[in-house]
């Protein structure tokens, strides 16, 4: 059995002003009936998986509890992060939790903010990882690359996948900048890291052993000392912020030796930022995208959004524009410009 990991830590800043610190992208609507997290969650529900373990922060642990009630998941527990310290100690605490329970353990790692359409094809690919997770490598899933994108980790195959087998990796490059993926990606023998990951508790916690051991101290006591706060398991917070802020791509991934990747085409999106949220929605023959409350006259390539009850977005001979309105802010950009929205929060926050 594999036990799903879910990690929805992150707050998600350049798709402001839906996502919000106190109510971050992944438990919204972005697309479909469903919150992204919540798409998560029923991705890995049912056969082969064990109820999932959720990692989050205090803030959104209600939240958490509301969204899988909703859609009929018990999870098998719910860590609380005191503070977010990115997904290497997320993940190791992980790991260590379950490697007591069980030493024998299976992890999936999973984001909590993407879209994969394709459910079925998405677990059979997972299975498909499983005999190289169990012989002791870390299982990336690759994603065929589109653009120079530098807000991904890239996937060096060593050699191509015959009839999508795992593959051993010859390395991984966490978000390198757009000249580098250009290169890789003329080079041809690169995937993009979906930030998907499986292997067992054991390896990955060997990983951290070998590869960035000053987190074992601080992510083990954490563990050792948590308290159960209505049904959570709240990490001890004193040992948990000596805990470097590192992700698990720079901690291990960068580093490890035993990486192995398995292709994956079945559709993936990571729902960063408002351009990739009008992508991955369906708009008319010109690529207009209206939700909420919101009319486009004469639009090419635009998305615009109302989230403010009684309060009507109208668009009239806009191209490449996205315009979202909430209750209490407005955005307005350049779809190109979709990066920058975190300037914007930042700028905000300085103002405060
Ligand atoms: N619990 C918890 N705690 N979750 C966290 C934390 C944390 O401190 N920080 C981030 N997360 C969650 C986010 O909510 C998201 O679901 C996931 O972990 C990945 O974090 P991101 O911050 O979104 O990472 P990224 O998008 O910059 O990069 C990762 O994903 C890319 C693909 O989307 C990397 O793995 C890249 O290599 C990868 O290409
Ligand atoms: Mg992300």
């Amino acid at each position: 059995m594999i036990t799903p990991v879910i990690l929805c830590g992150g707050s998600g800043t350049r798709l402001w002003p839906l996502s919000r610190k106190s109510y971050p992208k992944q438990f919204s609507k972005l697309i479909g009936d469903q919150s992204l997290f919540q798409m998560s969650a029923s991705r890995v529900k049912g056969d082969g998986y064990t109820a999932p373990l959720v990692l989050t922060n205090s803030d959104f642990r209600f939240i958490v509890a509301e969204q899988l009630t909703e859609i009929g998941i018990d999870p098998g527990a719910v860590l609380i992060e005191p503070e977010g310290r990115n997904t290497a100690p997320a993940i190791l605490a992980a790991a260590l939790y379950l490697l007591e329970k069980d030493k024998d353990a299976m992890i999936l790692v999973l984001p909590s903010d993407h879209n994969v359409p394709d459910a079925d094809h998405f677990s059979k690919t997972v299975q498909t990882g499983k005999d190289a997770a169990l012989a002791g490598n870390l299982v990336a899933f690759g994603i065929g690359p589109t653009r120079p994108e530098s807000g991904y980790g890239y996937l060096e195959l060593e050699s191509p996948s015959a009839n999508g087998e795992a593959v051993k990796l010859r390395r991984f490059v966490e978000k390198p900048d757009v000249a580098t993926a250009q290169k890789m990606l003329d080079a041809g023998n690169f995937l993009w890291n979906a930030g998907i990951f499986l292997f067992k508790a054991q390896t990955i916690v060997d990983a951290f052993k070998e590869n960035k051991s000053d987190l074992m101290t601080p992510v083990k006591r954490a563990i050792d000392e948590a308290e159960t706060d209505l049904g959570f398991l709240r990490l001890a917070p004193e040992p948990w912020s000596e805990a470097e802020d590192i992700s698990i791509d720079y901690a291990v991934m960068e580093k490890a030796k035993n990486l192995s990747a398995v292709p994956f085409s079945g559709g993936w999106s990571d729902l960063g930022d408002w351009d990739s949220v009008w992508r991955e929605t369906k708009g008319d023959d010109d690529g207009l995208v209206t939700s909420g409350a919101a009319i486009g006259i004469d639009c090419k390539n635009t998305l615009l959004r109302s989230e403010a009850k009684g309060t009507e977005i109208v668009g009239i001979g806009l191209e490449n524009i996205v315009a979202i309105a909430m209750p209490d802010a407005v955005l307005v950009a350049d779809k190109s410009r979709a990066q920058d929205v975190k300037l914007a929060v930042d700028a905000l926050k300085q103002k405060k």
